[in-house]
């Protein structure tokens, strides 16, 4: 049977929880290979959407957070003082957006991507009466072909724009590489930087990210900072990976079993709208803690099907806790998750104050 703590027994369930502990452990872990490395760390918020477990990754010393989104952005920054310095690694297309953008750079110290001169332009048409530039850093497609110049070359041309261009300044430059790309990551940035240099503009900052190889996120020197997401909490893709443990997976969906019609197999209450049906690849939507036996088969929205290679061993009315593919994803199905852990006696009712923010 899977352990589930008496602190646990009583909850409604689906629910989602986070161990403050691990999670704790987990920032540290990447914060102490960074500190040894010279790495400034800008955790992406993507993962927890919470501007308290983003105090934590500052308190252990990372120099501001990463947002995907403006609306993510003005959440976190409503959420905490203590948030200042935001990354928003997105192409802001859209006078909508741009306005809301103008409006939070007066609050804190902001900075976004470019990979199109149509996106500088609207920037700059933006920014280029506003009191403080905005930085700009171009962003550098080095293998996952999402957005991205293709070449340091176009790197360069682009920076030069930025650094031309009335209301911005030229911020560096930005990638999110595949994993394992820290040859492709160091070939293209340090072509780039040299000839953006070589124009006399300085680049400030060169920024990376992802959780899967940021172990070997120094095999990258040029880099100057990392942009982990999912280190924070973990999940099953991670593992699956080799690159931690069940025990360090600090975000788990509880889940009550509701029917048990066969001696193999049980129905459980968190579905598709608890677990969701992102598979990363892999086989199953989970992993039941304590069950190597058990694979999560198939999901409907409600329901969620165990399937043991022997006898399922469960009743109706039972608990199991589980680890999601992937962790990012089921915060945003939330309105509200339970902290446990760091000296809590029962679980924090917390709100996931950036989920749902797609704008
Ligand atoms: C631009 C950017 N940076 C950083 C990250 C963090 O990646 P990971 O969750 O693998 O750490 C992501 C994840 O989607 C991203 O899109």
């Amino acid at each position: 049977m899977p352990d589930i703590p008496n602190d646990l027994a009583a909850i409604d369930t689906p629910a989602v929880l986070v161990d403050l502990d691990i999670a704790q452990r987990n920032i540290e872990r990447f914060q102490s290979y960074a500190a040894e490395h010279g790495l400034r760390v800008r955790p992406h918020i993507k993962t927890h959407k919470l501007p308290l477990l983003a105090e934590m990754q500052q308190a252990a010393g990372a120099i501001g957070i990463t947002c995907q989104k403006v609306s993510e952005a003005e959440a976190m920054v409503h959420g905490s003082a203590a948030i200042t310095d935001v990354l928003i690694t997105y192409n802001i297309v859209g006078a909508e957006k741009l306005a809301r953008l103008k409006a939070l750079a007066l609050r804190v110290r902001l900075s976004v991507v470019a990979d199109s001169r149509a996106v500088v332009d609207g920037l700059s048409a933006t920014f280029r009466d506003a009191a403080e530039p905005l930085a700009v850093l171009v962003e550098c497609d080095t293998g996952a072909h999402r957005c991205g110049v293709a070449d340091p070359r176009a790197a360069d041309a682009l920076a030069a724009s930025i650094d031309a261009a009335p209301g911005l300044v030229f911020g560096g430059l930005m990638t999110y590489p595949p994993a394992g790309s820290e040859a492709a990551v160091q070939r293209f940035m340090s072509e780039a930087k040299a000839l953006i240099e070589a124009r006399d503009i300085a680049v400030p900052v060169i920024t990376s990210g992802g959780t899967p190889s940021m172990m070997q996120a120094a095999d990258a020197p040029v880099v100057s900072e990392y942009r982990p997401g999912t280190y924070v909490y973990n999940d099953r893709s991670l593992v699956s990976r080799g690159v931690c443990g069940w025990d360090d997976c600090a975000l788990t969906v509880l889940a009550t079993v509701v029917s048990v019609p066969a001696e193999n197999r049980a129905i459980i209450d968190a579905g598709s709208k608890a677990l969701t049906s992102d598979l990363l690849g892999l086989e199953g939507y989970g992993h039941v803690l304590g069950r190597d036996d058990i694979a999560i088969d198939q999901l409907s929205e409600e329901h969620g099907r165990l399937v043991s290679s022997g006898s399922i061993g469960l009743a109706v009315g039972d608990k199991v806790r589980i680890v999601p593919n992937h962790a990012c994803v089921v915060t945003n199905l939330v309105d509200t998750l339970l902290l446990v852990g760091a000296g809590h006696k029962t679980p924090v009712p917390t709100r996931v104050v950036a989920r749902g923010r797609t704008t």
